[in-house]
């Protein structure tokens, strides 16, 4: 699945590195079914983050796709640093939009992002073939690879990269290489000023109309928050049923 080297083609986009249990408290998974998964999961964006690590310790087979990992791999490692301290700021100007951080202070929760970020470095240095070099809207995958596909802080988070038309390909692209009883969740649907996607129902209609079904769920975060959650599968199968 190796993909050609190509330049990482958003450099303001940062590079974060998000432990496993962050992603399960995202996406509304648990362990238990990461590690019950019938097959591999796609991770894309995947960043620096610890999820490919973590989650094949659990049995869980992971690829990441991302176009950073075009990039050496200190250099992406020194993306992921810098993105670190552009989170510190971030999360004191806006502590609600981190559902994580909890009662935490920032930087014993960026604690969790250093962990994952040195699980990231060392695996893809022991198992480069887990970390794609990919943009969406285009992947190097076969229709229907993946049984679950997690797409995060990506296609609404930087609106002014991807606008409605840039977002329907894209996730028409993730629906693409996932299976056709499998799912593909994707969060945050706000940017990074917390700012709701506004043309999120014409998305969803454009989506039908390629027989796309989509979901917006509702995942209860820490206290009384809820992360909203764009759920998508090829319209007219039965899902899998990955935890709900
Ligand atoms: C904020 S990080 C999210 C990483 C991870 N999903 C997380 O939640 O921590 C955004 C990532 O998107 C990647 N990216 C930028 N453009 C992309 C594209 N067209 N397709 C896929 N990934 C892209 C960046 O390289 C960066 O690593």
């Amino acid at each position: 699945m190796a993909a050609a080297r190509t330049p990482a083609p958003y450099p303001d986009v940062l590079v974060t590195s998000r432990p496993l249990d962050e992603y399960c408290a995202l996406f509304g998974l648990t362990r238990a079914q990461l590690a019950a998964l019938p097959g591999p999961l796609l991770d894309c964006p995947g960043g620096a983050a610890g999820l490919a690590a973590e989650a094949r310790e659990l049995g869980c087979r992971v690829i990441a796709a991302d176009p950073a990992y075009a990039l050496p791999l200190p250099e992406v490692a020194a993306h992921a640093l810098a993105a670190r301290d552009s989170m510190v700021v971030a999360m004191a100007a806006r502590p609600r939009l981190y559902p994580a951080l909890g009662r935490c202070r920032s930087e014993s929760y960026l604690r969790s992002w250093d962990r994952a970020r040195r699980l990231f470095t060392a695996d893809s240095a022991a198992h480069p073939q887990r970390y794609v070099a990919a943009a969406l809207p285009r992947l190097p995958f076969a229709d229907g690879t993946f049984v679950l596909t997690l797409s995060g802080y990506l296609l609404f988070a930087y609106p002014e990269l991807f606008d409605l038309e840039h977002q329907l390909a894209a996730l028409a692209e993730l629906v693409r290489v996932t299976a056709a009883d499998g799912e593909v969740r994707v969060q945050p649907l706000h940017d990074g000023f917390g700012r709701r996607c506004g043309h999120l129902d014409r998305l969803r209609y454009a989506l039908g109309e390629r027989r796309i079904s989509s979901e917006v769920r509702r995942v209860p975060q820490e206290g009384r928050r809820t992360c909203r959650v764009l759920v998508l599968r090829a319209a007219g199968h039965r899902r899998r049923g990955i935890g709900k």
